[in-house]
Order: structure tokens, then C-alpha cells, then sequence
């Protein structure tokens, strides 16, 4: 048994998110199209004494470090299954912006699974561990894949999408975090009343993807969380005028936010998109990144 195990793992962007209407058990069905960007976190799986948790990084204060943080939950589930003392210590290196629509807790989740299945030995197959992902949260198993995939159900229910190219991103990473279950309350709100379609993929932007042209994505992106964060976080629509104007082809919020994603053409225009917005003073931090990203790998041993 080795005595450490790194993984890393990437943030995501939701390139289009159709939301229906709320289920009997408060989740929403989701046509959720996922597409990994290289922002990593990475976990650092040690055999301790007891399950701990630590996290670095310019946000690490915001991160818990109790068992509501995803990356304990994993080890805690893996252990369970197999019957292993949970004595791990998991150290998060953390990049992904917290509380983003980034899915940054998702992706520890992730990765101290990936990280823990290695240090114990315990040889679970990819769909044991995807599993065990779609019971952490409705984003963690996407994080296991990364690339892109169609997340339908809840968003676990994952099918591959075919990528034909490189697509250039920036993030602007806002003050403050938002939460997913009032953002999607907050949408449950502005569509009380009014008939909400299924959600469905777009061809659009399906074809988009496939052929990797960044104007046909830019025309196809969607997300229908993107009036209720709006709607609780009015500042959010400075920073997307800010980062059009700034030159990037379409802008849109991260998941459920705050995070704003602005797809730009290429690597100069993204540098200089992510000073104007830093400029604009509408954000925290620019991040720039690239998409497709691998899922979560084990980096080191
Ligand atoms: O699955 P996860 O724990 O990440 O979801 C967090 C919250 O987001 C849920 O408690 C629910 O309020 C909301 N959610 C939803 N429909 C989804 C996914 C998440 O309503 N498909």
C-alpha cells in the first residue's frame, strides 16, 4: 500500500442547463450539459488516525472541514461499502473557485474517492464508483468523467459528448458564494404559475460542441438558472456587460452561480477579456481556462 495518493480534478461549465419543473422529491429534472474546464482542485489521500480533512489555497477559509465537505463524504461512503476504517487524511489544494457553480465541492468528492479507491486497494469498478458519485450529489459524477456529457435525470445520469476542438474560456469569480438550493428555489419562484417545458439538449449546440466552432457555441449557450441568480444577484449583469464588451462572443452564469463564464475565441483575447473585467471592477478574480478537461486522474503515488 502506497503512502499517498494525489488526484486531480477539474471545475466544469455548464454550456447549456435546461431545468423542468420541480419533482415530488424537490430536485428538478435536468437536460444538463456538462463541459470540464482546466481549473483543478487536487486531493492528497494519507493514512492517519482518524478521517480529517484540510484544504489550502487563497480560499481554503471558506471550504468546511466537517463531514459536510464532499471529499469526507466519499471516503466516508467508499469505507462503508467496503468495510474499511475511514483513517484517511485528505488534503485539498484547492483552485476552483468555492461556492461558484463551478462545481469545486463536487470535484473533491471526486477526487477522495478516486484518491481513497487507491490507497486502499479497494479495486472498485467505474460504475461502483460513479455510483457512489450520483449518492454524493447530482454534479459529482460528471466530475469523475470530465470531458463533456449530457446529465439528464437529476444531472447523474451521464451520456458522452463528442468535443471537435479547444474552447477558450474566462471565469470571473465574484464576491460571496450563492446556493444551489436557493437558486433553484428562486426558480421555482419566477416560473410559478407557467407551464415548464421539459428539458431537453439543443441540437444547436450539440453540433456546436461536436464541431468545435466557438461562434456556433456562443449562439447555442443557455442556462435557465440564470434569471434567479440574476434575480438574487442583480451585480451579476455588470459583469456580463462587462466581459462583452470586453470582446468575449457570448457570456453566461456558471451553473447556479455567481461565477460568470465568458467563451472568448482564443488565448489573447482571453487575457485580455479577464484584465478588462478585473478593470471593471465587477469581480473578485478573472480566471482564464480551456475546455474539454480529463475527469479525475491520479497525478501522483
Ligand atoms: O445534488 P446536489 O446535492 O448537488 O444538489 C444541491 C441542491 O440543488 C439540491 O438540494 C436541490 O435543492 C438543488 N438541485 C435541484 N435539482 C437538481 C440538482 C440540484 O433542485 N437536478
Amino acid at each position: 500500500m502506497s503512502a499517498a495518493v494525489t488526484v486531480r480534478v477539474p471545475a466544469k461549465v455548464n454550456v447549456q442547463l435546461a431545468v423542468g419543473a420541480a419533482r415530488p422529491d424537490g430536485f428538478h429534472d435536468l437536460a444538463n450539459v456538462f463541459l470540464a474546464v482546466g481549473l483543478y482542485d487536487e486531493v492528497t489521500a494519507t493514512p492517519a488516525d482518524a478521517l480529517r480533512v484540510t484544504c489550502s489555497g487563497p480560499d481554503a477559509a471558506q471550504v468546511p472541514l466537517d463531514t459536510t465537505n464532499l471529499a469526507a463524504r466519499a471516503a466516508l461512503a467508499l469505507a462503508e461499502r467496503y468495510g474499511v476504517d475511514p483513517a484517511v487524511h485528505l488534503h485539498i489544494a484547492k483552485d476552483i473557485p468555492v461556492a461558484g457553480g463551478m462545481a469545486g465541492g463536487s470535484a473533491d468528492g471526486a477526487a477522495a474517492l478516486v484518491a481513497c479507491d487507491a490507497l486502499w486497494g479497494t479495486g472498485a469498478s467505474r460504475d461502483e464508483l460513479l455510483a457512489i458519485c450520483a449518492e454524493l450529489g447530482s454534479d459529482v459524477p460528471f466530475s469523475l468523467v470530465g470531458g463533456a456529457a449530457l446529465g439528464t435525470g437529476r444531472g447523474e445520469k451521464l451520456t458522452p459528448i463528442e468535443v471537435g476542438g479547444v474552447f477558450h474560456w474566462v471565469f470571473a469569480v465574484a464576491d460571496g458564494g450563492l446556493s444551489t438550493p436557493a437558486v433553484y428555489g428562486e426558480f421555482d419562484r419566477l416560473t410559478a404559475g407557467t407551464e415548464v417545458p421539459e428539458p431537453a439538449a439543443s441540437p444547436a449546440l450539440l453540433a456546436a460542441l461536436r464541431s468545435g466552432d466557438p461562434d456556433a457555441l456562443a449562439a447555442a449557450l443557455g442556462n435557465d438558472l440564470q434569471p434567479a441568480a440574476l434575480s438574487l444577484r442583480p451585480s451579476l449583469a455588470d459583469t456580463l456587460a462587462a466581459g462583452t464588451a470586453a470582446g468575449a462572443l457570448a457570456a453566461l452564469v456558471s451553473g447556479s452561480g455567481p461565477t460568470t463564464a465568458f467563451l472568448v475565441p482564443d488565448e489573447e483575447t482571453a487575457r485580455k477579456t479577464a484584465d478588462a473585467l478585473l478593470a471593471s471592477g465587477t469581480c473578485r478574480d478573472a480566471r482564464v481556462a480551456v475546455s474539454p478537461a480529463p475527469g479525475a486522474t491520479v497525478a501522483g503515488r
